[in-house]
């Protein structure tokens, strides 16, 4: 078993009988969708609800029953990957341009456990470029407000277009040197008009389970 998939089907494990169930987006969590469709066809019982068009997709193959955000009251644990993660469980999320509907989903549950490979385990965040979320209207003039902030910053291309996002928005990578204060550059960016969300996730993970070449480590908050 690679790290992913050692982090992602540990991660199943924590899944009870009757839980309502955020499925994250990306290469490990996917381990973690095949695995619980394993449960699910021995007989457990649980809800999904997708952070993306892709993870509906893929559980919708694997027989996982799913429910909408609207149509459940709370979520009770969600499961999802990060592109970057340091000891107190801040993240960067929207490698895989799902941020906005990861973090909607992240905010309305109780636990969330974080699924990564060790790569992603760093001193600093910063490395992975931050991605921002932002509308199409006005998204040059966005563009340049992001750059005002001190970044790198472009957008996000798919086969020569512009990524679309699943709610029909673009993607903005940014690129700070190393992001020394999570909280303010999450506030500064999300002040300004156009930006819809960004890849800063901060205290929603409660655990990480990080695959470590054939063994496994465990970062709590
Ligand atoms: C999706 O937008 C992302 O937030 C993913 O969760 C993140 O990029 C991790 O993906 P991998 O597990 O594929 O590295």
């Amino acid at each position: 078993m690679n790290e992913k998939q050692l982090a992602g089907k540990k991660a199943a494990s924590y899944i009870q009988d009757g839980m309502i169930v955020g499925l994250g987006t990306g290469s490990t969590v996917y381990w973690t969708i095949l695995e619980i469709a394993r449960m699910v066809k021995e007989g457990m019982s649980i809800t999904g609800v997708a952070t993306s068009k892709s993870t509906e997709k893929l559980a919708q193959e694997q027989g996982i029953p799913l429910s909408s955000l609207e149509n459940v009251s709370t979520i009770d644990l969600t499961i999802d990957g990060a592109d970057e993660l340091t000891e107190d469980l801040t993240l960067i999320k929207g490698g895989g341009g799902a941020l906005l509907r990861e973090k909607i989903i992240a905010y309305h549950s109780t636990h969330m456990i974080v699924v990564a490979d060790s790569s992603k385990y760093v001193k600093k965040l910063g490395t992975f470029p931050l991605p921002v979320e932002i509308t199409k209207f006005g998204y040059l003039k966005t563009l340049n407000a992001i750059k005002n902030m001190g970044c790198t910053a472009s957008l996000r291309k798919e086969n020569d277009s512009l990524f679309i996002t699943d709610n029909g928005n673009y993607i903005v990578d940014c690129s700070f040197d190393e992001i020394c204060f999570p909280t303010t550059l999450h506030d500064h960016l999300n002040q300004i008009p156009g930006v819809v969300e960004n890849g800063l996730f901060i205290g929603y993970a409660t655990k990480a389970i990080i695959g470590q070449e054939n063994t496994i480590t465990y970062v709590e908050n």
